[in-house]
Parts: C-alpha cells; sequence; structure tokens
C-alpha cells in the first residue's frame, strides 16, 4: 500500500499548526503544574495525617477567608490565562473571512477533488507555493467527510451546503500527508490526501501544466490508441474528466494528468502501470464499496486503457 502514515501534529509546519501545537504544549504545562501541586498535597497529608501517627481526629477549621479567597482566585486566574492563550491561538489559526478561496477542496464518497482559483482541476493531491498563505475553502457533494493534514492545521469538516474555510501554508517544501477525519462509509479509511509544497516557480509550472491537456505522444502506441477508443466507448467518460471534457457531473476525479499523480483511489494503491492494471481489473477488489465499478474488462482491454491512461501526463 503507498499511503504511509499521517504527519504528527507534534512537528508542525506551517504557522496555523505551530500556533496549535504551542497551545497544546501550554496547556499541558500549566495542568502538569496544578497536577503535581495537588498530588503532592494529597502525599503530604496521606503521611503528616497517618493514623498511626496521629489517633486524634485533627482539628477542623470552618470559615478561613483567606483561603477561601485564595482557591478562588487561582482557578480563576489559570482558567483566564488558558482563555487568553486560547483565543491567541484561535486568532492565529483563523482563516481570513473576507478573500475569495484560492483552493475549493470538496469530499466525496471516497476521494478529494481540488479545484483551483486558476482553473487547475486534480484529486487527491493537493500542490502548494511554499509560504504562501492560501485560503481553502471545504466542502462536501454527500456525507460529512473532514479535512486533516495534521501538520499544516486543524481538522475542518466537510459539511455539504455548509462550507467552511481554513488558512493553508506550508513553510518548507515537502509532501504533507491527510487524511479524512471523520466517518463516512466504508472506505472512509482510504480517502488520504497529499500536499505538496513547492518552491513558488516549481508550483507556478505545475499550475500552468495542469491548466493544459495532457501533451499526448505525437506517435500514440498501437495500444493507447485502443485505450482512448475504449475509454470514450465505455462508461469512462461519463464520470471522469480528461483535459476541457467534461462529464454531466463531476463525480469521480478528473484525470487529465493522472499518470503524473502519487497514487491511486485516494492513497490505495501507489500509481505505476502495474497497480493501475490492477485498479482498472478489479477495483472492487482494491477498494470494496468504491464507485468504480467492476466494468469486466478483458485483458487486452486492462492493457490498452493503462497504456491510454500512461500517457496523461
Ligand atoms: Cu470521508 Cu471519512
Amino acid at each position: 500500500m503507498s499511503a504511509g502514515p499521517l504527519g504528527s501534529t507534534f512537528d508542525p509546519h506551517s504557522p496555523e499548526a505551530v500556533a496549535i501545537c504551542t497551545l497544546f504544549g501550554r496547556t499541558l504545562g500549566v495542568c502538569a503544574v496544578i497536577g503535581a501541586v495537588v498530588a503532592g498535597l494529597v502525599v503530604t497529608c496521606i503521611l503528616r495525617f497517618r493514623a498511626s501517627k496521629r489517633p486524634d481526629v485533627p482539628v477542623q477549621t470552618h470559615g478561613n477567608r483567606s483561603l477561601e479567597i485564595a482557591w478562588t482566585l487561582v482557578p480563576l486566574a489559570i482558567v483566564v490565562g488558558l482563555f487568553v492563550l486560547t483565543a491567541g491561538a484561535m486568532a492565529a489559526s483563523d482563516p481570513p473571512g473576507d478573500r475569495a478561496p484560492d483552493i475549493v477542496v470538496v469530499g466525496h464518497q471516497w476521494w478529494w477533488e481540488a479545484r483551483y482559483a486558476s482553473g487547475a482541476v486534480t484529486a487527491n493531491e493537493i500542490h502548494v507555493p511554499v509560504g504562501k498563505d492560501l485560503l481553502v475553502r471545504v466542502e462536501s457533494t454527500d456525507v460529512i467527510h473532514d479535512f486533516w493534514v495534521p501538520q499544516l492545521g486543524r481538522k475542518v469538516d466537510a459539511v455539504p451546503g455548509h462550507p467552511y474555510s481554513i488558512s493553508m501554508q506550508a513553510d518548507a517544501p515537502g509532501t504533507y500527508r491527510g487524511a479524512c477525519a471523520e466517518y463516512c462509509g466504508s472506505e472512509h479509511a482510504w480517502m488520504r490526501i497529499l500536499v505538496i509544497a513547492q518552491p513558488q516557480a516549481e508550483f507556478d509550472a505545475w499550475d500552468r501544466h495542469q491548466r493544459q491537456p495532457a501533451a499526448l505522444p505525437a506517435l500514440p502506441s498501437a495500444e493507447a490508441t485502443r485505450g482512448e477508443v475504449d475509454f470514450r466507448g465505455k462508461t469512462c467518460v461519463s464520470c471522469h474528466a480528461i483535459g476541457g471534457e467534461r462529464p454531466p457531473a463531476q463525480v469521480a476525479p478528473d484525470l487529465t494528468h493522472l499518470a503524473q499523480r502519487t497514487t491511486l483511489g485516494a492513497g490505495v494503491l501507489a500509481n505505476d502501470p502495474e497497480k493501475l492494471a490492477l485498479w482498472l481489473h478489479d477495483p472492487q477488489g482494491v477498494k470494496p464499496g468504491s464507485h468504480m465499478p467492476d466494468l469486466h474488462l478483458s485483458e487486452p482491454e486492462v492493457n490498452d486503457l493503462t497504456a491510454y491512461l500512461e500517457t496523461l501526463r
């Protein structure tokens, strides 16, 4: 299987994730001090007032004003302090509400669609320029999903008819692994997402390339030519977009540059010709319950389709 473990929230790579991780650390520190004080007092009492040492009932104290003021004010100060820290982290991780999104991420059972303001469309793999604060709007077309890339920020629900926004800024080039974090049906676990952060120039080249149809080879192989005919003749085109050709409803990943992606089936397989053939041959065996139907393709049809899809770079 191709999708590795998610990155750790304790290894944050964006200002939002740093704010959240710092808040966690500080809250943990405050709670550790409280825990140590309480445990210390309990142990002191246990040792000091042992029955063997002091058989008598200890002196009972009623109404100690300074003590009561102290145990009211100290917890109040702690709660106010935690509130201030939390409000600061919220301010640092809340998205700006006053501009159009750079990327719209749409949750589907069981894959992610990403639509860029530039017009680029991709699936299960988001490219972003390093160091740029992007506004990402998260939506869903079917059930509630949850978009989560631990190293880049908080979880955000993808609710049908009720979009939410998050800020996303990667502070170093790299690949950040994410997943759907809300149970959304049988293939919830295979709803992974990759965020690939690149230097601005590399990202711009990627973005430009995504907006063009794949540059098909001047002399496509006989297999690839037959595969393209099959792609149009079978029902593939009713769900998948390629280039500017859109299906009636965007119910499956855009395949314009499929061969360039890292994974297939939202993380279930690494993307190489062998795995692609396996996926075409038996999608329900690879990802049971997914909306990719088993078309009972023959061996030559699988080979032809694989050859064609591999040209989509
Ligand atoms: Cu989508 Cu869980």
